[in-house]
């Protein structure tokens, strides 16, 4: 196994988190910079459907950001404590995720099956993430070997590697953002698809975050988001 040569490396950030794709031999936990995770996708194929469209998490990148004023409202409400920011920079946006490696024989199976269940908007593109390596089995010799190569970054001290990502990117046709929290969370608490409901989406995924070691601070859009969610369902 070689980094770079032999199969593939993808991140997951949402749903790929809790429900891995198949046939992975490792999972690392990473972060990403330059993005921020929002559930501004619309899912009529997972977590909803055509008449009733639930919700799944995008990553909207930082240029999109300054761009777009509501965007960057949106980050200053719920990641920024509401204070204004004028010089927002990529890496004051860092989302969690983990990436997977498999094997170069199951590659084009995997993408093939990635491609299928990511379709409803998204689309592959390749990030760098900042691999968090405090949990990974320091015993597994070949993976210490293949991250033995790759760069480490100058600011973060982590090694980064390039993965391939699936982003519903803002001009997609299922792109539903901005939305409010509340916009949001009233669409979660009582959308179902095909997948399960999508309550049980945004549960699975603040679950796993929180089982994360690497994560060390807690993403307050999420818990916000799930708090709201958890406040509506009390009410029906
Ligand atoms: C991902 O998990 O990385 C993509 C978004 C999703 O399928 O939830």
């Amino acid at each position: 196994m070689t980094v770079e040569k032999c199969g593939i490396w993808v991140l997951g950030y949402g749903s790929l988190i809790y429900k891995p794709p198949p046939h992975y031999t490792h999972r690392i936990p990473a972060v990403i910079y330059g993005f921020m995770r929002r559930f501004w996708q619309s899912s009529v194929d997972h977590r909803g459907t055509p008449d009733s469209p639930g919700r799944v998490v995008t990553l909207i990148p930082h240029d999109e950001i300054m761009k777009t004023p509501r965007f960057l409202q949106d980050y200053v409400k719920y990641e920024n404590h509401g204070n204004p920011i004028t010089n927002l920079q990529p890496n004051d946006l860092h989302t969690i995720g983990v990436v997977y490696y498999i094997p170069a024989d199951r590659a084009d199976e995997v993408r093939e099956y990635l491609d299928v269940r990511e379709q409803n908007g998204y689309t592959l593109h390749e990030v760098e993430v900042h691999l968090d390596l405090t949990e990974s089995d320091s015993s597994d010799q070949e993976l210490m070997a293949a991250i033995h190569q790759l760069p480490e970054h100058e600011t973060t001290g982590k090694k980064v590697l390039t993965t391939n990502v699936y982003i519903g990117t803002v001009n997609n046709e299922a792109f539903v953002g901005p939305e409010t929290i509340e916009q949001t969370a009233s669409v979660i608490a009582t959308n179902v698809g095909p997948s399960g409901t999508n309550f049980d989406y945004l549960r699975m995924l603040c679950e796993s975050m929180a089982s994360m070691k690497t994560c060390e601070e807690t993403d307050k859009y999420l818990e916000h988001l799930f708090k709201e969610v958890n406040r509506i369902r009390d009410t029906l």
